[in-house]
Order: structure tokens, then sequence, then C-alpha cells
């Protein structure tokens, strides 16, 4: 219950400090489709420059491409998603609910997973110091039977799914008593299969028009380019390509606000490897991936990952970094083995050769391909989450605060007078115009200094800087720090150096 007291909370304030409105609010919103408003914009874009440095700036074998949403439809063929980007859905026959029987074969799996969370945490507190968690979790009994329960329900599941076996699904759901999680209806469809890509048309008459799809992720764009950036970047295998931009999904499910869109952004990175290394850059990966969240400082608990029993058609291992949302565990990330699947189906497809010329060994080969996939909404929705608190000050009063990382947030400075007169708002006009020039910075001359400060807390500005009557005198400002709310009094020269340390990229990433 807290928790969703939490993520109402998110979602409210997202609105409130002009980060995320539903879209096209004015006609009620569109399901599952929201924009940026003037605070979203930049944290968005603030996230997707960290990825795209630490990615690619970060790896001279990595450079970044830009393709086309809009793709040749044999694209989709290629790639299976047109026989095979199917969610199997089941509809409650009362309440009239659609759900996903997968994931509400896997919110029961979390509940047993909570249960044993909740035996561990009993005898964490019991035995103090004492305590062995992995030979407690492995000799427990009660603890064992409920890993043993998820194994078994998770790869019942898995095998079904893998067979189309979907009256298994449909059975599974039964036995376990899964019931409508709004209503408590067991009364339950079929189990269908149902292709989320969202159709359209290229084209003026409707004879001569061709059915084409809105990608479905971004991958593909940097697959049929593949031999285009080797050739012109003159690159080497081990070598990566990124991409950051639109994809389109007709999601089922599509109720926790920015977590699961119709419409989102990926960021995603293939990297191009020799067949029978593949394994090796996935451990990279996944690490270095993991390295790139923890650096944003959210809370190294915050993270795990789970590697996948049902591999999706192209992949020979596959993971997800799953983060701790304020609705419990979901993925954040995904990093896939791809094996050649891609690269070979192009092929198969344009019957133009999609290989790497080895000089070394004067052979042509297919490489394999190790992916990292992560949603830049998911990521902004993790980011947003984790930082807004409610903290209790100790005048007995409370503070609503974003602390966001530094290097995220919008505004990185609010300059104010302290009054209006005395020429105050002249000389805090002039630091605004230096600093904008490398920052994003803000004036406010409106209601008491303190007002301001809890107005900026509250949209995660970094620091606040003061201009009172002392600046006449000796050039200085108090700077106000967000997260201790201590103030320090500086010379107006140091300010755009104390901003530039705290947003530097390299500590930050390294
Ligand atoms: N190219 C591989 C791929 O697209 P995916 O697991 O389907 O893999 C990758 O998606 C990431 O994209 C996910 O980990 C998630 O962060 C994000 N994502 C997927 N569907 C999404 C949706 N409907 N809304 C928001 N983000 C989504």
């Amino acid at each position: 219950m807290a928790n969703e007291d939490q993520f109402k909370k998110v979602i409210s304030h997202a609105k409130e400090y002009g980060y995320i409105f539903a879209s096209s609010e004015i006609y009620d919103g569109l399901s599952a489709v929201y924009d940026y408003a003037q605070n979203g914009v930049e944290l968005k874009k603030n996230i997707r420059e960290y990825w795209w440095r630490s990615m690619v700036y970060m790896h001279q074998n990595i450079v970044g491409i830009d393709a086309a949403i809009l793709m040749h439809p044999t694209t989709w063929k290629a790639s299976g998603h047109v026989d095979a980007f199917n969610d199997p859905l089941i509809d409650n026959k009362d309440s009239k609910k659609r759900y996903r029987a997968d994931v509400l074969i896997e919110d029961y799996c979390e509940k047993i997973n909570k249960k044993a969370q909740k035996e561990i945490a009993k005898a964490k507190k019991r035995f103090g110091d004492s305590f062995n968690e992995e030979e407690f979790v492995a000799t427990n009994p009660r603890v064992v039977s409920y890993i043993q329960q998820q194994k078994e329900i998770i790869e019942r599941m898995a095998k079904s799914l893998e067979a189309e076996d979907l009256a298994d699904v449909k059975l599974l759901i039964e036995e376990l008593g899964i019931a409508d999680p709004l209503t408590g209806s067991k009364n339950w469809t079929d189990v269908k299969q149902f292709n989320l890509m969202f159709g359209t048309k290229l084209g003026a008459s409707a004879e001569s028009a061709m059915d084409l799809y809105l990608r479905p992720e971004t991958a593909q764009g940097i697959f049929v380019n593949f031999l285009n950036v080797q050739k012109t970047g003159r690159m080497k295998i081990p070598f990566g390509i990124a991409q950051t931009g639109k994809a389109f999904r007709n999601e089922i499910v599509a109720r926790q606000f920015i977590f699961r869109m119709r419409e989102f952004e990926q960021m995603e990175m293939q990297f191009f490897v020799k067949p029978g290394e593949e394994m090796k850059w996935y451990e990279y990966w996944r690490e270095k991936r993991l390295a790139w969240h923890l650096s944003l400082g959210l809370g190294k608990e915050n993270y795990r990952f789970h590697d996948h029993e049902k591999l999706a058609h192209y992949a020979n291992a596959a993971t997800d970094i799953e983060f701790n949302f304020p609705f419990g565990f979901k993925e954040l990330e995904g990093i896939h083995s791809r094996t050649d699947f891609d690269l070979k189906a192009h092929e198969k497809h344009s019957g133009k050769k999609l290989q790497f010329f080895d000089h070394e060994t004067n052979k042509n080969y297919t490489p394999y391909v190790v992916e990292t996939s992560i949603g830049l909404d998911r990521m902004f929705l993790a980011i947003f989450s984790n930082s807004l608190k409610t903290e209790e000050l100790e005048d007995g009063s409370s503070r609503v605060v974003l602390k966001l990382p530094t290097i995220l947030a919008p505004i990185k400075a609010a300059v104010f007078p302290l009054v209006k007169k005395d020429g105050l708002q002249e000389i805090a006009k002039e630091i605004v115009a230096d600093l904008q020039w490398d920052y994003n910075v803000i004036y406010d001359e409106k209601d008491a200094v303190g007002r301001r400060y809890r107005r900026q807390d509250a949209v995660g500005t970094p620091f606040c800087i003061t201009v009172d009557h002392q600046t006449k005198e000796d050039k200085t400002v108090t700077i106000r720090f967000r997260d201790s709310m201590k103030q320090e009094r500086i010379l107006i020269s140091e300010i755009s150096e104390k901003i530039k340390k705290a947003v530097s990229y390299k500590s930050w990433l390294s």
C-alpha cells in the first residue's frame, strides 16, 4: 500500500512540476502515451546524453547512428516480428479486463518470492551478525520450497509458451488459482496470441499504398546498416553500433505510467563479435551496464539480474537488469546474446551479403551480436521515483525534494535576488547571463527566498544562488545545496567552477 501511495505521488509530482503530462490531455488523454514537459524533456535529454557518452565517446570501437523509424516491411519479416512478436493475452469474462498471461503468472511468482524474502529478513534479524544467508537459503525448508515452487511454475510456463501450448498456459493460471487482480474473478477466456506491431501505410492512393510497420525496436535499423557502418567507418571486429530513438508497441497491459508505453524511446547498442566469443562479451556487457547504473548512485540494493529461462527466438543467452520500482522489481534493461540470427535473416531476405571480411584469415564470416537495450522512459521512471523524497526537518516541518543525480538535473542552478530592489535583480540577471552559456539555469524573484528554495527542491535543482546586499560590497553570493540544505558564501567568479565540478562526466562515469 505504501508503495502504491509512493507511485501515485510520483505521477502527480511529475505533472505538477512540469515533467510529464498525459498525451492530448484536453481530449482526456491517450492510453499509455505521454508527453514530456519542460523539465521532463531536459531530464530525458540528460539521461540520453549520459548513456551516449558512456557508450560512444568512451569506446573507440563504438559509433552511433540514427536510422529511420519507417523501414522496408521485409525487415520485420526477416527479424521474426511479423510471425513471432506476440504477447499471450487472456481476458477476464466478468471484468472485461485484458491481461498478459505470462505477466499474471510472473506476478504470482513474485508473491512467492516475497514470502521467501520475508523469511530471510526474519532470520537475519534473529541471528544478527552470525547470519549466513547463502546457507539459510539453501537449507531452510520453507525457503527451499518457495524457490522450488517458483522454478517449477516458470519452467512450465516457458515450456508451454515455447511450444505454443496456450491451453496449458490457461490451465496453469487456473491450477494456481490466479484471479483478476482488480476484481478477484477467476472466469478466464482462452489464451490467445496478439501481435504488438502498429501498422501504417506508405503512399498516396489506396491501391498503391504499401503496408508498413512503426518499428517495435531500434535494433533492426542497426542490423540493416551493419555493413555500411563497418565499411565507411573501417571498423574491425569487435565493434559496436549505438542508437537512440522511438519505438512503438501496441501493448496489451499498459497501466504503469511510463513503465510500459505504446510509444517509447530505446537506447540500444549492438556489439558485433567473432562467433564463439559471444559469451565472453555477454559477460563483459552485463558487468559494464550494471556499473553504468551504479554510477548514478541510486543504491546497489535497487538492482538485480534476472536471467531468462525462456529465450527470445534470436537469443542464446539473456538477462534483464531489474530495478526496484515503486511497484517492485521489474525489467529496466535487457542484455541479449543474439547469435548471428538477425544478420543471417537479413542476408536471406535481402539477398545481400552481410558479412565481415577478416584480413588476417582472408575469410568472410557472419558476426555474432551481443545487444544492450534499455528503455529511456523506464530509466527516467527509475531515476525520478527513486529521487523523490519527503524529508522531516529539524524544525518539525517537512520538505518534498527531488534528489536527482546532479549530472542529470534539468536545471543546474536557480539564481535569486534576495529582494526586488537596490540593484540586486540586475546582478542576479548578469550571473544568469554568464552561466547560461554552459548550463541550463533560471532566474526567480517571486516569493520569499525560503519558498523559492522549496520550489527548486521539488524540481530537483541542485544549486540555488542568492544575491544579497553583501554581494554589492564583496562580489560574494550564497550557494545553497539541495541535498544538505547547507549554504556557503563564495565569489561570483567561483560559481561556474563549482557547478562544473559537480557535473563532470569524468567523475560520474568513472
Ligand atoms: N532490441 C531488443 C528489445 O527491444 P525488449 O526487452 O523488448 O528488447 C528493451 O526491450 C527495453 O526497452 C526494455 O528493457 C525496456 O526498458 C524498454 N521497453 C520495452 N517495451 C517498452 C514499453 N512498452 N514501454 C517502455 N519501455 C519499454
